[in-house]
């Protein structure tokens, strides 16, 4: 039994990246585009695909790892995992569950969290609730996306926006370091069809109708997007600052959802929070929704970024619409 009240302390990081890279130049040769447009537009230059047989738990196996070989845990220290997929393994059972069985964690309950790009911070918070309920001690959370399985390659609209990847942490009660501060959690419902994959679900499940109309694939109205995306990062940053009692210079570090960089640029022009106090690395990975704040938060602590008593903070926004935020002290 753990004591109630406690708060979360994140005690590892970890990430996977399939081998594959598909650079710019590698679709300007499928569809009509440049990598000029590509980078000037978004920042990207290149992403990662996952090999045909992999699938979001395969890529979330060794991120897990990773994370679990920091905090020097086993798979059989886990009381809970929890992942963050908006492309799982298949419908049911969860990829929680088929990670749970890889990594052999019995004592684990395990479980799937949709929340589009900003599930690893839905995530977080849910962890860190569980920990401070007294009920849990020890949590994976992980974010992993397949995103090359629902993009339509003939679209230049969103095919050169996204990537593979997963990103994992492993939370316990806080030991005083690296811990959770303050969590923010929001959605907006109404722009669900900003960015959505329409088919597949129980509203329109497969047929040959759905499958030729190409309604399995990601559908995206990028500008509406940009604006919400602009507006809900530099709220976000104010509201969590001010929840924390911090000013815009206490902050440290930034890791944004890695979503364009003009995104990222547009918001900070505000906010006193100056870009190389901010983690980017879209133009090696692309967009890879709920597994790009992990990924970035995993990279900033293997640079060495992160000092401790640093106060970072992790800010995301995505499709349902959704958005949240997370305030580290390291
Ligand atoms: N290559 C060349 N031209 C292109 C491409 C491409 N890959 N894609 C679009 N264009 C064209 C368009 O067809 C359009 O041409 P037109 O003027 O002749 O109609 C022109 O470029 C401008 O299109 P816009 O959509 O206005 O381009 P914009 O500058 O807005 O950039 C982008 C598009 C990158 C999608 C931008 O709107 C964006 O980043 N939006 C938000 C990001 C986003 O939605 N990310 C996904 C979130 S989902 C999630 O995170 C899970």
């Amino acid at each position: 039994m753990v004591k109630a009240g406690s708060r979360a302390s994140i005690v590892g990081t970890g990430k996977f990246l399939p081998e594959k890279v598909l650079t710019n130049f590698d679709l300007e040769k499928m569809v009509d585009t440049s990598d000029e447009w590509i980078r000037s537009r978004t920042g990207i230059s290149e992403r990662r695909i996952a090999d045909a047989h992999m699938a979001s738990s395969d890529l979330a196996y060794p991120a897990a790892q990773e994370a679990l070989r920091e905090a020097n845990l086993s798979p059989d220290d886990l009381d809970l995992i929890i992942v963050a997929s908006a492309t799982p393994d298949m419908p049911f059972p969860s990829t929680a569950c088929h990670l749970q069985a890889n990594l052999g964690a019995r004592r684990a309950g395990a479980f799937d969290l949709s929340a589009a790009c900003t599930g690893f911070i839905y995530a977080l918070a849910s962890a860190a609730g569980f920990i401070a309920s007294g009920t849990v001690k020890t949590v994976l959370v992980v974010g992993s996306e397949c995103l090359s399985r629902f993009v339509d390659w003939t679209d230049r609209n969103t095919c050169v926006l996204f990537g593979d990847g997963a990103g994992a942490a492993v939370l316990q009660p806080s030991h005083g370091r690296r811990e959770i501060l303050h969590t923010f959690l929001a959605a907006d419902g109404t722009g669900k069809d900003l960015i959505c994959i329409p088919a597949g679900g129980s509203r329109l499940p497969p047929t040959a109708e759905t499958l030729a109309q190409g309604q399995h694939t990601m559908k995206l109205r990028g500008r509406e997007v940009f604006k919400f995306a602009v507006t809900a990062f530099q709220t976000l940053i104010r509201d969590a600052l001010q929840e924390c009692g911090l000013r815009e210079q206490d902050v440290a570090l930034v890791v944004p959802h890695q979503v364009n960089t003009r995104i990222i640029d547009a918001a900070l022009k505000d906010i006193h929070i100056p870009m190389d106090k901010v983690f980017v690395n879209i133009d090696r990975y692309g967009n890879t929704s709920a597994a790009s704040i992990p990924i970035a938060l995993h990279e900033a602590v293997q640079q060495g970024r992160l000092k401790e008593g640093d106060v970072i903070l992790l800010v995301a926004f995505g499709g349902g619409l959704t958005w949240g935020s997370v305030v580290l002290r390291w």
